[in-house]
């Protein structure tokens, strides 16, 4: 049952252990310098044969030299290798001296680390599974993860169904339809719905760690995921891309709160955006009813009033407010899906598989906009070359 309580919303929960395991590594390997090929010397009794004259002596030496300079920059030797300088291969060493030997994210012992559970409202569209590749793989790198992704539907889709079969992650799936009431209006209440369900989950099974608001389109550096990892009551830091400012944020001055940078401050006690902070689970349990307003503009702002903090029980994070690890990105979506794809023209190609991995608008939808037509004439004169 969803926390919003309209009608009789059937919610279902699937839920996914899989062990996190390092998935690639990375090895650099240099191939090893080809030894130096043999020189091919003249047989001496040629060159005796030509003592008498000097200038063929001349120019055998002067190509013996020429050819032992041609081999030193062709092969060099295993000395030699040490100064030679070959601007591609300098290119690969700096390349190399980037790497960074440490991870990131410091696997202690993993018992030890609180966990974090990032609520993820998401839905049906072309960009989905793309977007939710990028959460994803960004998630892999991150130890003691559970990730509860919240589908804005009445019934699981079935790309994103595909997607959590391969998915190498711990994870807890809920169907969390938006009400139809809020459906209908102009400005949405986007994802709430999805995060209510989030923390009705966190709280029914009581869990202790750290939850975030993870937008499925946003871009997140895995440092933000450390710096929320302690958190005791609710943590902020910046995030980038945020309004026309472009990055929204605490401000602060000696480590105190002096107001917000944010393109949106109406009626904003905490002027923040969703990305922009973590609770603790069992503080947020313990101050009891916390939920997420369907106000549109209004729902960060809300959840924060709900948990009954005051500015100084802030954790500032991301060294002072200084740092960007999460970005506000949108992805556009440049592709409708269109339905030329079940044109009999390709039956018996891939095209029949492919067709499974990609949402299709209706052709109806493609009419309405007046291009599907066009689309067609342009694939089918491509298919009769
Ligand atoms: C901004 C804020 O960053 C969001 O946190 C806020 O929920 C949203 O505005 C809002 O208008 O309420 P924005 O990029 O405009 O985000 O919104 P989306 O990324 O389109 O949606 C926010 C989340 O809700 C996403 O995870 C998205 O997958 C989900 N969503 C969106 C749904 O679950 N259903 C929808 O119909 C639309
Ligand atoms: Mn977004």
């Amino acid at each position: 049952r969803t926390r919003a309580g309209q009608g009789s919303v059937a919610t279902s929960a699937l839920t996914g252990a899989v062990d996190t395991r390092l998935m690639c590594q990375h090895s650099f390997q240099t191939s090893p310098a080809s030894s130096p090929s043999a020189t091919k010397t003249l047989p001496f009794h040629s060159v005796m044969k030509h003592r008498s004259n000097p200038l063929v002596l001349l120019l055998l030496v002067v190509t013996a030299i020429m050819l032992l300079f041609a081999i030193m920059h062709t092969y060099p030797t295993d000395s030699l290798n040490q100064h030679y300088v070959n601007p591609d291969r300098l290119q690969l060493d700096l390349i190399s001296q980037r790497q960074d030997p440490k991870p990131v994210s410091p696997v202690r012992d993993l018992a030890d680390l609180p966990m974090i559970y990032p609520i993820t409202p998401t839905y049906g569209r072309s960009a989905q599974i793309a977007d939710l590749t990028r959460l994803s793989q960004t998630l892999m790198l991150v130890p003691n993860i559970h990730w509860i992704i919240c589908e804005d539907s009445w019934t699981p889709n079935r790309l994103l169904q595909l997607f959590l079969k391969d998915l190498k992650l711990n994870f807890t799936l809920i169907l969390t339809p938006m009400p139809a009431k809020y459906r209908r209006l102009k400005k949405q209440p986007k994802g709430c719905t999805a995060r209510n369900a989030g923390l009705k989950w966190l709280t029914d099974s009581n869990k202790d760690g750290v939850l975030y608001f993870m937008d499925d389109d946003n871009t997140y550096d895995i440092r933000v995921f450390e710096e929320m990892r302690w958190t005791q009551r609710v943590s902020m830091w910046p995030v980038g891309l945020v309004t026309e400012l472009a990055v929204s944020s605490p401000i602060l001055k000696n480590g105190h709160l002096l107001g917000w940078y944010d393109g949106y401050m109406i009626k904003r006690k905490f002027a923040i955006d969703m990305a922009g902070f973590a609770t603790n689970v069992q503080f947020m349990i313990k101050v009891g009813g916390v939920e997420m307003p369907y106000m549109h503009g209004l729902e960060e702002d809300g959840y924060l009033r709900a948990l009954k903090i005051g500015y100084g029980d802030i954790e500032f994070k991301a060294d002072g407010c200084t740092k960007i690890y999460v970005w506000h990105t949108r992805t556009q979506w440049s592709s409708r899906g269109s339905p030329m794809i079940i044109n009999s023209h390709y039956d018996g190609t891939n095209l029949r598989k492919l067709q499974s991995r990609i949402m299709l608008s209706s052709r109806q939808n493609w009419k309405i906009n007046s291009s599907y037509e066009a689309w067609l004439i342009k694939e089918q004169f491509s298919i009769h070359n």
